[in-house]
């Protein structure tokens, strides 16, 4: 684990332009700093995919073509805390329909905090959580007899660039069958004025959550940043969707990392990139989809149209 932080982040750092990857953020703190952000009123995705969820749960389960008396799995990538999946949850089971619940996380503890959450709040839930990571649970799940409603939510497709995305989707598809369903939660392209505050927020808190790469650098690898020396600085293009977050050094510096025996150096502005959050409209998601076993059937919206659920069916 620690090989593969330095491997990647020695990679970013001497690459040019420099980068670092996202997936680095969610330590303990950075955690902490996305439910923060999720709860902060610049971040509209996450409201908005609730809206979806807790008014709209009758159209997902009809896009999904369920029937009774059919048994079926409900799995979720990624373990989240329930608040949204339990009012499809919830719907699912006023139905009487015969389904599991299998939420796919890497972190144990993230999945036993949810397990104990919905058996709180659903007590007649059969959940089945899955310790690993998605591909590797999702083959051992893949010679199941039931249908599969796979959900991949939070506009977590747009931290992929759009070709990484697709490969994601199409090897989704390789361990589906037939008849299968995925619903992706995307961000829509809309207005500057609405995406940016999402990544730029009054409080900083999405300042603190990017600059936290840098502190876990110098934690975990014994580097020297220094962290106030540095800002956060994100940008957004309506043209490509694409919202990029950076890291920009504030001055010409030198940085050590003791773990790599190997020094880096900043120029003043220089940015790092450490994040994409892909926006996405009709062609983009048509470009991502496109090559892979699947096909869009059904498009879920928010009332404002930011944001959208997106059901693709298994052929
Ligand atoms: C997890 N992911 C979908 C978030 C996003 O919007 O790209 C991560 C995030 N980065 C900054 N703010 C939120």
């Amino acid at each position: 684990m620690i090989e593969q932080f330095k491997k990647e982040v020695d990679q970013g750092l001497s690459s040019n332009p420099k980068t670092l990857p996202s997936k680095y953020f969610y330590d303990e703190i950075g955690d902490d700093l996305f439910v923060q952000i999720m709860n902060m009123p610049e971040y509209y995705l996450t409201d908005c995919e609730l809206e979806i969820f807790s008014t709209k749960a009758q159209e997902l389960i009809a896009a999904f073509q369920l029937e009774q008396g059919v048994p079926f799995e409900i799995i979720e990538l990624g373990a989240g805390d329930g608040s949204k999946t339990k009012h499809l949850l919830k719907a699912l089971i006023h139905a009487q329909y015969d389904f599991d619940y299998i939420p796919i996380d890497i972190s144990q503890n993230a999945l036993d905090q949810l397990q104990d959450l919905l058996h709180k709040m659903l007590p007649t839930l059969r959940v089945s959580p899955r310790q690993g990571d998605y591909f590797g649970v999702l083959e051992s799940l893949k010679s199941g007899q039931k249908k599969k409603i796979v959900l991949f939510m939070g506009s977590n497709l747009g931290n992929m660039p759009n070709d990484r995305a697709h490969q994601f989707i199409y090897q989704l598809g390789s361990n589906l069958n037939a008849g299968d369903r995925l619903l992706l939660g995307l961000d829509i392209i809309k207005d500057k004025s609405i995406v940016l505050p999402a990544y730029h927020d009054a409080q900083g808190i999405t300042k603190a959550f990017n600059l936290n790469l840098l502190t876990r650098i110098n934690k975990e690898l014994g580097a020297n940043f220094e962290i106030n020396q540095f800002d956060h600085s994100p940008e957004f293009s309506e043209e490509t969707g694409a919202a990029k977050s950076f890291i920009k050094s504030l001055q010409q510096q030198q940085v050590y990392i003791s773990s790599l025996n190997k020094s880096y150096s900043f120029e003043e502005g220089e940015l790092i990139q450490t994040e994409i959050s892909q926006k996405y409209n009709a062609e983009i998601l048509q470009q991502v989809v496109q090559g892979t076993d699947f096909e869009v059937t059904h498009k879920i919206y928010d009332s404002r149209e930011y944001f959208a659920d997106v059901i693709l069916s298994r052929s």
